[in-house]
């Protein structure tokens, strides 16, 4: 291989990476478009978190809803068939709002990260996200949320 040919490889290489990364992001990138607010919840379809892929059906991860009314998105994981965390995607350290990475949730001003509870997994913030209480009721979770 001469330099030309090792040149043109590291370009092609180059792009599919990039071509790559920007597929993988959007498979990542979840919003969710049907849950609606009733009152003081949100109600949030449980089929919002499947994917269907012929027959078989995968859960995502997480959905996050976002909405004119709230000041700041929630991010809701799916931590198993019964079990639902609804996180204020506000930093608690100054207020940033909060990039989800997968079981993250990562701060783009100074860097602290979260986990799928709310706990803190890196500083500077030293105080959990606050989250809102779930119940899943006949396919639906209601997120309560009162004094938002
Ligand atoms: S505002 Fe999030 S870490 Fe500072």
């Amino acid at each position: 291989m001469d330099r030309k040919d090792f040149i043109k490889s590291c370009g092609f290489a180059c792009f599919g990476s990039i071509g790559l990364a920007a597929v993988l992001q959007s498979c990542f990138t979840t919003n969710l478009l049907s849950g609606k607010i009733e009152g003081d919840n949100l109600v949030v379809p449980v089929t919002d978190f499947e994917t269907k892929n012929g027959p078989n059906v995968f859960f995502k991860k997480y959905v996050v809803f976002q909405n004119d009314i709230l000041q700041y998105p929630i991010c809701i994981y799916r931590l198993n068939e019964h079990e639902y965390t609804a996180l204020w995607m506000r930093c608690t350290h100054q207020g940033t709002e909060l990039q989800v990475f997968g079981d993250k949730l990562q701060c783009p001003a100074h860097g602290s990260e979260f986990d799928r509870r709310g706990g803190i997994q890196n500083g500077p913030a030293d105080i959990k996200l606050r989250t809102f209480p779930v119940t899943v009721e006949n396919g639906q979770l209601k997120i309560s949320l009162k004094a938002v």
